[in-house]
């Protein structure tokens, strides 16, 4: 059973090893990325103009916005060389295949 502040966002199958999906949740439109070992919950809006960050491409541990290529950090969604421009991250946690997020 899910902590009562953890919000279900997916099967844990809806984001292949390697990519990213968007998903309104409550109000939160999130970028959802699946490294393959890990999961990440972004605000889904580039800190530079605001694209969907779900659309970019991941490379390490950071995705690179499709619009004008600023890098964002996954885990502590600040924009590298950049880092007094960040996107809200939520806490992701899986459970019997299942993805949720801590919002708020
Ligand atoms: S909107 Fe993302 S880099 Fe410009």
């Amino acid at each position: 059973m899910p902590d009562l502040d953890l919000v279900f966002v997916c099967e844990l199958q809806d984001i292949p090893g390697g990519e990213a999906r968007a998903f309104d949740v409550e109000g939160y439109n999130l970028a959802i990325f699946n490294t393959g070992d890990e999961l990440y919950a972004l605000e889904n809006a580039c800190p530079h103009m605001g694209a969907a960050l779900a659309e970019g491409e991941m490379m390490g541990g950071s995705v690179c916005c499709h619009e004008h290529g600023w890098m964002i950090d996954l885990l502590s969604g600040e924009a590298l060389e950049r880092d007094w421009a960040q996107v809200a991250t939520y806490p992701v946690e899986v459970q019997d295949g299942k993805v949720y997020v801590q919002l708020g």
